[in-house]
């Protein structure tokens, strides 16, 4: 296996910024960094107008920084009407007017420098909204123009072209094409306020070059980029139906997904990462069949690192969790980028809660995200048993070689907020989604974005002065920061414990299974240095081995001899004896 050597750093370092400016000389700081998604609307509110601004996030920098992550994603922060939670961007370039100004964006990004916190900013190369400047001009030009070909138009089948060009339906439900007032249609692989860029054309591939320069000369260190393997197309005349479509394998040839070609802009992205010192780095979200095309992005001569959903789609079960990491871990060795760790993000349901959904096949937990989407009763739900295993899940994820995205609110346990009324719903995925057919993304996600609690009570829990723009509950006043900081046991000091270690710990990018704790329901590994990570997944406690306990995700019990036990649905971490 590969090693790549990393900082170590006491956690108690008094001064971090001296230790920052060490990290960021570092072009290899994102390896193994934990990263921390903000999701601008929803983690506080400085204006008080109910919605998440730059001004909040500033004023939570000393939060951030006692947390112990080492770089923020930024979900996009760009003007917008919201058709999708900000992925519909008007402007590449600008920040909406209702999160701050580019001026508070430099301020934002100098307080994290200032505490060593990198940067990572969304990017959003699909599709733009219905309201950027080169869509209106496509809607104001002729049939064929300039302005028509930045995206994808079609002149739709029928006698009177009244037909779309095809019958495909768009990720979010409903129709991918929309009819413009003068015949033509467009593709729109998300919602209709989401025109698809025509990735072919010289003035697109300009265009994007010049926002990742703008964004990395104020500072940013890297980029998320939004559905990166849905850029290039092969929309030839005769376009294929939904049904030839899905017959199509996604292995380098299908017409809209994961195309081989792809990459070729990925290689000229690098070269304008590579313009920067350090290099700015590039994450990519890109759901594709196998780990091996998924490696294509992540390739150094391309975006660098790519994220892995295994995690995030498995079921709190030893075997499936042992196999994914090695799997995971082979992968990354053989392409030189390193493994990338996601339990939870916005646009999926809490992992807390994922693993108390009730079983469903006789599976455990999180098979049952359809059903909770569909409007499963909500009291079914075991949250305690969600909880303990979701903490459990995140110190065996922050306890492996390569990178841990994690999501705002997750530190808190928080739990996804199922009981969001329809009329208050904003997620496209649920208003395109027709009711009576709200499968796998029927309830949509904004259960996972609502607002974060700060305080116990008061005005949206500590989020602004007016209110918060999606409900919170009632039970979101225990599981606030003000309710879990200095609580010895709380979800949030296990974090902080979690992360602060784990800056300690953390050395080469491998591990090795003990094969002797690898026994049924229990998953032990190494890390260099006598890191040593044991997972109960099952129900029974089972015994601590040898060594100083570092962190655990639940009160260590006492065995009939005496002896440490851990608990079901447990993570401890231990350092081993030096022998
Ligand atoms: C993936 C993003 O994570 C999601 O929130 C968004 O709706 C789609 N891409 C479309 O941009």
């Amino acid at each position: 296996m590969t090693t790549h050597p990393t900082s170590a750093r006491p956690s108690d370092a008094p001064d971090r910024s001296a230790d920052a400016a060490q990290r960021g000389a570092d072009a290899d700081w994102w390896r193994q960094a934990a990263v921390y998604q903000i999701y601008p609307r929803s983690f506080a509110d400085g204006r008080g107008d109910g919605m998440g601004d730059f001004r909040g996030i500033i004023s939570r920098v000393p939060y951030l920084r006692q947390l112990g992550i080492d770089a923020v994603w930024l979900s996009p922060f760009y003007p917008s009407a919201l058709a999708d939670g900000g992925y519909d961007v008007d402007d590449y370039r600008d920040v909406d007017p209702r999160i701050g100004t580019l001026e508070e964006f430099d301020e934002l990004v100098a307080e994290l420098h200032g505490v060593g916190i990198k940067v990572i900013v969304d990017i959003v190369p699909n599709h733009s909204s219905d309201r950027h400047e080169w869509f209106r001009e496509a809607l104001e030009s002729p049939r064929g123009s300039n302005a028509r070909r930045r995206y994808i138009f079609r002149d739709g089948r029928g006698e009177n072209g009244q037909l779309p060009p095809a019958d495909w339906e768009s990720v979010f439900g409903g129709p991918a094409w929309t009819q413009v007032p003068d015949g033509q249609w467009y593709l729109h692989s998300f919602a209709k306020e989401q025109p698809d860029f025509n990735w072919e054309h010289p003035e697109v591939r300009e265009d994007f070059l010049r926002t990742l320069r703008f964004w990395s000369d104020r500072g940013v260190d890297g980029f998320r980029i939004d559905v990166a393997h849905g850029l290039s197309k092969d929309l030839a005349e005769d376009l294929p139906s939904k049904a030839e479509l899905e017959e199509i394998p996604k292995d380098g040839n299908h017409p809209l997904w994961d195309r081989d070609e792809v990459h070729e802009i990925y290689a000229e992205w690098r070269k304008v990462f590579d313009e920067y010192d350090p290099p700015r780095i590039g994450v990519a979200e890109a759901w594709v069949e196998t780990a091996q095309r998924r490696a294509k992005y992540a390739s150094p001569k391309g975006l660098g690192q790519a994220f892995s959903f295994d995690l995030l789609e498995a079921d709190f079960e030893a075997e499936d969790f042992r196999r994914i990491v090695s799997d995971n871990l082979a992968q990354s060795a053989e392409t030189g980028s390193s493994s990338t760790w996601v339990l939870s993000n916005h646009d999926v349901v809490r992992h807390a809660t994922r693993y108390g959904l009730p079983p469903r096949d006789g599976r455990p937990g999180k098979q049952g995200v359809e059903w909770i989407m569909a409007g499963g009763p909500e009291d079914e739900i075991d949250r305690e048993l969600g909880l303990r295993r979701a903490r459990a899940a995140t110190l065996f994820e922050l306890a492996l070689p390569g990178s841990a995205y994690l999501y705002q609110g997750e530190e808190l346990g928080l739990h996804e907020v199922v009981d969001i009324l329809d009329d208050q719903r904003q997620d496209p995925a649920f208003w395109r989604s027709a009711p009576g057919d709200r499968g796998k993304d029927g309830l949509g996600r904004d259960g996972c974005r609502v607002p974060l609690p700060w305080t116990r009570d008061g005005s949206s829990f500590g989020f602004g002065e007016d209110g918060s723009h999606l409900p919170q509950p009632d039970w979101f006043a225990e599981y606030s920061v003000e309710g879990e900081e200095g609580l010895e046991g709380s979800t949030l000091e296990m974090y902080r414990a979690a992360l602060a270690r784990r800056r300690e710990l953390q050395t080469d990018e491998t591990l090795t299974w003990d094969e002797e704790l690898c026994r049924g329901e229990v998953l032990g590994f190494e890390r260099p240095g006598g890191w040593l990570n044991v997972t109960n997944f099952g129900d029974s406690p089972v015994a601590v081995p040898e060594g100083d306990v570092l962190v655990t995700s639940a009160e260590l019990e006492s065995g009939p001899d005496g002896q440490r036990m851990l608990p079901g649905a447990a993570t401890v971490w231990l350092r081993r004896p030096q022998r």
